[in-house]
């Protein structure tokens, strides 16, 4: 993890001094989604990175965290908890695992389809432009909608496996569930009788290996990262837009504007972030939607409507389902 943050504060020094001090090459014509279309249909970009948060999966009808009224963490009352990141928090789930296996309940996957937003990330692999897809949701929709594994950086865990949160010995997403609807509720290690935990990663946790792995050569090689349904909070993943090379296009696709970084933040060189306002800008784009809208415009403006359609029709679908 410190490597990781010394590479991205490094990383954000260089930028600094670039955009300052040098000309950065402009890669797109113009800072808006014409101009990225424009840039994915001239050939020259053959490695598009994405990340993707809960939003992409709103339209499947899992609620997000963070927006006010319908997210998570403004629906919590009844677990009377300190704090709602608490749900997720491994010194808290120690001492009381009851509501997190609660909420586990609703949100177990095998209960949602994949969005339109799901189908356009198969579909830019089906393209061959998809270098890798970050994902810090948990619902597995992703690899549902038919993204390969390979492809696939689930940043923060998944339900797929679980463990033993004191012998770490394994068990099964088939096991898991079985526990969670059945009597047990609160799922107990057939060893040593500890709580078993899904290998979802909670606050207190470190990242999968593959995520720290992955991010260090991707981002290098990424000429387009495409950000989908995040508010970029939650760090490391949300440092992540720090790390590409300084001439990339950044396009978000959000209902609400995010990621841009703090005058304060900037000085102390934690992450210059996304900058859509500036007359300086040069690369970032803002795509201000729905998000299945946002991928369905996109897709439309780079002539994949069909391909898109076939992708979510029900019998497009079926081979996945
Ligand atoms: P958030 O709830 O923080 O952000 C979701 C973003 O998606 C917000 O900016 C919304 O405006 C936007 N949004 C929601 N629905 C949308 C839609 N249909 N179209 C377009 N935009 C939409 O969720 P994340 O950024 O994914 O971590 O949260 C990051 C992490 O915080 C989660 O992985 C989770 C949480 O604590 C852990 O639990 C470890
Ligand atoms: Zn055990």
């Amino acid at each position: 993890m410190m490597d990781k943050l010394t590479k991205i504060f490094a990383t954000n020094f260089k930028f600094n001094e670039s955009e300052e001090k040098v000309n950065v090459e402009k890669v797109l014509d113009e800072t808006t989604v014409d101009g990225v279309v424009k840039y994915i249909k001239s050939g020259k970009c053959k490695n598009i990175v994405v990340m993707v948060g809960a939003g992409i999966s709103t339209g499947a009808g899992i609620p997000d965290f963070r927006s006010p009224g319908s997210g998570l963490y403004d629906n919590l009352s009844k677990y009377k908890l300190p704090s709602p990141e608490c749900m997720f928090d491994i010194g808290f789930f120690r001492e009381n695992p009851d509501p997190f296996f609660d909420l586990a309940k609703q949100l177990f996957p095998g209960s949602f389809n994949p969005t339109p937003s799901h189908r356009f990330l198969k579909l830019l692999n089906d393209k061959g432009l998809l270098l890798r897809l970050y994902t810090q949701n948990i619902d597995t929709l992703e690899r549902i909608a038919g993204v390969p594994d390979e492809k696939l950086v689930e940043a923060h865990g998944t339900f797929h496996t679980s463990h033993c949160i004191d012998c770490n010995k394994q068990y099964t997403l088939e096991w898991m569930r079985e526990k969670i609807f059945g009597d047990s509720f609160v799922p107990k290690c057939e060893k040593c009788k500890a709580t078993v935990k899904p290998d979802i990663v909670f606050f207190g946790e470190r990242l999968p290996q593959r995520f720290f792995m992955l991010a260090e050569e991707d981002f290098d090689k990424c000429d387009l990262l495409i950000i989908i349904g995040t508010s970029l909070t939650v760090q490391p993943f949300a440092g992540l837009i720090d790390t590409v090379s300084p001439k990339t296009p950044r396009l978000l696709i959000n209902k609400t504007k995010c990621g841009q970084s703090s005058q304060l933040a900037r000085l102390l060189g934690m992450g210059s972030g996304l900058d859509f306002d500036s007359e300086n800008n040069y690369r970032d784009v803002l795509l201000l939607e729905d998000c299945d809208k946002g991928c369905q415009q996109l897709a439309d403006a780079l002539g994949w409507a069909q391909d898109l359609k076939l992708l979510c029709a029900p019998e497009g679908r079926r081979e996945w389902l």
